[in-house]
């Protein structure tokens, strides 16, 4: 695998755990507040990116600054290759079509780690920056919601 490849999987990776981290909520949110989806759905993003087993976020629509929660770090490895870690602790801002500053997201490849720093949506991609790279997403990889521990492959091992 060449270097640019790698390096595009692997911003591929952090974009999908960024955006689940992100718009992911618990179960018990909708009550009053939108839920998780309907937050990513406000802001352009695909519904299906949410993992399961997060714990909740919190959001301050005026200034778009959140906060997402885990209950513990979850990691998992997408395609055997690529390990997947969100913080306990995932935090950000979102607006319509962009996330940024986002911290706590990083895309493990052996030995190089990438944080993910910010995602936009244009048109049917998704432009996903890690360091001073980004690259561009087919929106369509985003619609599986991965599962901390089993990530992608859980209907594959159970
Ligand atoms: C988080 O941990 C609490 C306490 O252990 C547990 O009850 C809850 O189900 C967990 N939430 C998720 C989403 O795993
Ligand atoms: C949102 O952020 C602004 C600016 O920091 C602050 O003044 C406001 O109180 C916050 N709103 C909520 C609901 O936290």
């Amino acid at each position: 695998m060449d270097s640019a490849t790698t390096q595009r999987s692997l911003i591929s990776l952090a974009a999908t755990l960024c955006l689940i981290l992100i718009h992911s909520t618990p179960a018990n949110s909708y009550n009053n507040s939108p839920n998780a989806y309907e937050v990513l759905r406000e802001y352009n993003f695909p519904m299906g990116l949410l993992p399961k087993g997060m714990k909740g976020y919190d959001l301050n629509s005026s200034t778009g600054e959140f906060s997402a929660y885990f209950n513990e770090t979850c990691s998992f490895s997408v395609q055997g290759s690529y390990e997947l870690k969100f913080s306990s602790t995932v935090t950000g801002y979102i607006s319509k079509d962009t996330l940024s500053g986002l911290d706590g997201i990083s895309v493990k490849f052996f030995l190089l780690t990438l944080n993910i720093v910010g995602i936009i949506r244009n048109g049917d991609n998704l432009v996903i920056s890690a360091g001073v790279e980004s690259a561009p997403f087919p929106i369509d990889n985003f619609e599986e919601s991965p599962q901390c521990g089993c990530g992608f492959q859980c209907s594959l091992s159970e």
